[in-house]
């Protein structure tokens, strides 16, 4: 079978990645070469192309001065859904607030009830859809979480869309199983974790999708003893916990996922220091999400005090009704303005960070040797544009596995 090859060449620069010295390993005036669809070799264009010669390439590209970046990994969203909340975005600035929506029907429960009237095709068209903007965005790898079914038959449904998205789409897509997202209307908290623990985890361990397991410990959803049930429960199936933690109060969230080695723990917004110190010790990923605290008019997570602690840190969209943007390029422009990250520790949590809360720090986020090439050009001679020029989309191709998709600049 013959080789199937892309060269990039004449970037201003590729970055490689999260980088052993520098926050970003970088490489100037540089190619990329991919062989069936993993990086073989990033160099100077002029001894690259030497070695790799484009016009013999299956796809040669020519960045003509352009950064080179790897594709985003959105580690944190709930891109699946059904509906249109943007009246209570109007509410919210307002002056209400999303608990007390949440509380009176609204909010997640309102877009439970949207998704469980939905058939499966509109969900699947709607997944596709956001996973165009997406990719066009520079998002290669997402996480999908369920968690708009709150009972079996619709959760198991909601897993059965994000896979078949997954074959269809040349975007990756991660699954993650949140039956605990919230109660239920009428329902006892309780009880109802019983029905996650007892009906909802067997049925989808048996239907074999899911990969992570993911709570809302938060005061009025899920207490830290409750969240601790299911995902103890999500464990004994082999599914990774991931922790909804201090996003309105500081409840225990942290402290739980540091405890029961998850993947990541997420919004941390009020997290304190002991929280992260027992989240780097346990090597839990702190995934921020910047653009739900500026969609709720709330204080940025510490993203400085988590680097400090020397870990890996993921930026994320946190992409649903109440947080509307598919835009990396926007989550990073937040955690430079909002968040005081450095454009380059920003690109790395939007990339690297975002693997490694997903458990994927070998196979997505970089374009270390042997990688899937997986790239996004942007439109700039710097990868300091992403954040740069903010609420543009800066990017101009993407790669997916080295081959040219239908990416960028929409
Ligand atoms: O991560 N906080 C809980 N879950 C989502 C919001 C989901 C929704 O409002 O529909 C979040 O922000
Ligand atoms: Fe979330």
């Amino acid at each position: 079978m013959t080789e199937r090859t892309t060269v990039v060449h004449d970037a201003s620069e590729i970055v490689v990645g999260s980088g052993t010295d520098a926050p970003l390993e970088t490489y100037e005036d540089a190619a990329l070469a991919v062989v069936d669809g993993r990086v073989a070799a990033v160099g100077p264009t002029d001894e690259l192309t030497d070695e790799y010669p484009p016009e013999n390439a299956t796809h040669a590209i020519d960045a003509g001065g352009r950064s080179v970046i790897p594709g985003f990994v959105d580690s944190h969203t709930h891109g699946l859904f059904a509906g249109d909340r943007s009246d209570e975005f109007a509410a919210k600035l307002g002056g209400e607030n999303y608990q007390d929506i949440l509380a009176e029907g609204g909010g997640i429960l309102r877009t439970v009830r949207a998704v469980r009237e939905a058939s499966d095709e509109q969900l699947l068209s709607n997944l596709l859809t956001h996973l165009d903007t997406m990719l066009a965005h520079g998002t290669t790898t997402v996480e999908i979480k369920s968690g708009y079914g709150l009972d079996t038959e619709t959760e198991l449904r909601m897993l059965d869309v994000i896979q078949q998205a997954d074959e269809q789409h040349p975007v990756d897509v991660v699954p993650t199983f949140m039956g605990a997202h919230a109660v239920p209307e009428d329902e006892d908290t309780d009880a109802y974790v019983d029905e996650v623990v007892d009906d909802q985890l067997p049925a989808v361990a048996d239907q074999g999708i899911a990969e992570f397991c993911d709570v809302f410990c938060e005061e009025d959803v899920f207490s830290v003893a409750q969240s601790r049930r299911v995902l103890e429960a999500g464990m004994e199936y082999g599914l990774t916990p991931k922790v909804h933690a201090e996003e309105f109060v500081r409840l225990g969230g942290a402290q739980l996922a540091a405890e029961v080695d998850a993947a990541s723990a997420d919004h941390l917004l009020h997290a304190n220091d002991d929280d992260r110190t027992a989240l780097a010790e346990a090597g839990v990923t702190p995934v921020l999400l910047p653009g739900t605290a500026f969609s709720l008019g709330a204080d940025y997570a510490d993203a400085r005090a988590f680097l400090d602690e020397g870990g890996s840190v993921a930026v994320a969209t946190d992409f649903n009704p109440n947080c509307h943007s598919q835009s990396m390029g926007f989550a990073i422009a937040l955690a430079c303005v909002g968040m005081e990250m450095t454009p380059a520790e920003a690109l790395v949590a939007g990339t690297h960070g975002g693997a490694r809360a997903l458990n994927r720090a070998n196979e997505a986020g970089t374009l270390w040797e042997g990688m899937p090439a997986d790239v996004a050009i942007v439109d700039a001679p710097s990868h300091i544009h992403v954040p740069y020029n903010f609420g543009v989309n800066t990017i101009e191709t993407v790669l997916k596995d080295g081959e040219p998709v239908d990416g960028g600049q929409r």
